[in-house]
C-alpha cells in the first residue's frame, strides 16, 4: 500500500477544524483606528484618497468615537488638521489646539471605554511640513524638536490623552517626553513609540487627510528609517525601550514583517504595527475596480501582520472589521 505519510489536509477539512487549529487570530482586541479631526470645519470631509475616511469636525468626532465603543473596538489614535500652521509648529502645544480641545471632548464622551491615543509630531502643524524645527542649513534639528515635543506631551497628557505615540523619529524622543510627563505630574500617561518608522512612499495618502505636503519637494529621509535597514530598526528598538516606551510600533506594516517578527523576538513589551494608509488605499483602489475581494484581502492582511508577531495594529479598516468579526 502507497500513501502519503502525513495528510497536512486533515485538518483543513472543515471550517471547525480549521478554526480549532488556527495559529493566528486577529481580534477585534488588537485593533485601534485611526481618527482625523480638523479645525473650523461645520461638516466632516472626506479624504479622497483614503475612501470611507474623514475629517471629522470636534462634533462628528464625538459620534465616531461613540459608535466605535459600540462596536467593541478598544483604542483610537487622534491626528489633529490645524486651521493655521507656523514654522514651529506651535499649534501642536496650544492648550486650545484643535487635538488639544478633541482629547477633551473624547474624554467627555466615551470616559474611560476607549483608549485614547493621540500621535505626537510637529508635521501637521508646521507650515514647512516636516516633524521637527528646521535649521538655518535646512536640516531638522534634534534636540530644539526634543524641546517642542516635551511641552506637545504635556498639552496632550493635560487634555487627558491615556497614551502620547511619538512619531517623528527624532533621537531621544521617548526620553524626553517621559521626563516630561513625569515633571508635568503625569507618570500615568503611557508611550507608544513609533519605534522603528521607515522613510516610505506609502504615507502619501495620510499627508492629504492632514494637509501635510513637504517644502521644496523634501522628504523625511534625514530622519525615518531606510527600507534596506533591518538591524537599525532593532538599536532604535532598544533605545525606546531604555528610554521608558511601554509599546514599540513598526511601520509601514506589510513592507516590515520581518521586522515585526524580529521585534517581538526581542523585546517583552507589547509591540504595534501600523498598517498605515497607503497599504489601506492600494487595497481600496483595488477593490474598486473589481480586481480584487477587497474586504477579504484586508483580513488576509491584517492576519499576515498578527502571524508576524503583532500584537496591536493600527488600521483604517478597524471599523469595518469590527462590522465583520
Ligand atoms: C507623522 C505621521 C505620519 C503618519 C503617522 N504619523 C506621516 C509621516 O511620517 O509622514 C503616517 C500614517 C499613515 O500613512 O497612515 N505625524
Amino acid at each position: 500500500m502507497s500513501f502519503p505519510a502525513r495528510r497536512p489536509r486533515r485538518l483543513r477539512r472543515t471550517p471547525a477544524l480549521r478554526r480549532l487549529v488556527a495559529e493566528s487570530r486577529l481580534s477585534l482586541d488588537d485593533l485601534v483606528a485611526p481618527l482625523f479631526v480638523r479645525e473650523g470645519i461645520d461638516e466632516p470631509r472626506p479624504v479622497p484618497s483614503l475612501p470611507g475616511v474623514v475629517q471629522h469636525t470636534r462634533e462628528s468626532l464625538r459620534k465616531e468615537a461613540a459608535r466605535l465603543v459600540g462596536l467593541g473596538l478598544p483604542g483610537v489614535m487622534l491626528f489633529g488638521v490645524p486651521e493655521v500652521k507656523d514654522a514651529e509648529g506651535s499649534g501642536a502645544w496650544d492648550p486650545d489646539g484643535i487635538v488639544q480641545v478633541a482629547l477633551r471632548d473624547l474624554r467627555d464622551e466615551v470616559g474611560e471605554a476607549l483608549v485614547v491615543v493621540a500621535d505626537l509630531c510637529l508635521d501637521e502643524y508646521t507650515d514647512h511640513g516636516h516633524c521637527g524645527v528646521v535649521a538655518a542649513d535646512g536640516s531638522v534639528d534634534n534636540d530644539a524638536t526634543l524641546e517642542r515635543y516635551a511641552r506637545v506631551a504635556q498639552a496632550q497628557a493635560e487634555a487627558g490623552a491615556d497614551v502620547v505615540a511619538p512619531s517623528g523619529m527624532m533621537d531621544g524622543q521617548v526620553g524626553a517626553v517621559r521626563r516630561a510627563l513625569e515633571e508635568a505630574g503625569h507618570p500615568q500617561v503611557a508611550i507608544l513609540a513609533y519605534a522603528a518608522k521607515y522613510a516610505s512612499a506609502l504615507y502619501g495618502p495620510f499627508r492629504d487627510a492632514v494637509g501635510v505636503s513637504i517644502a521644496g519637494g523634501g522628504d523625511r529621509r534625514g530622519y525615518q528609517q531606510d527600507a534596506r535597514n533591518r538591524r537599525e530598526a532593532l538599536v532604535e528598538v532598544a533605545l525606546d525601550v531604555e528610554e521608558g516606551a511601554d509599546v514599540v510600533m513598526v511601520k509601514p506594516a506589510l513592507g516590515c514583517l520581518d521586522v515585526i517578527a524580529a521585534v517581538r523576538s526581542s523585546v517583552e513589551i507589547p509591540v504595534a504595527a501600523y498598517h498605515v494608509s497607503g497599504e489601506y488605499a492600494m487595497v481600496k483602489a483595488a477593490g474598486e475596480r473589481g480586481w480584487i475581494d477587497a474586504p477579504a484581502v484586508a483580513m488576509e492582511q491584517l492576519v499576515a501582520v498578527k502571524r508576524a508577531g503583532a500584537d496591536v495594529i493600527v488600521t483604517y479598516f478597524a471599523a469595518e472589521v469590527a462590522e465583520s468579526l
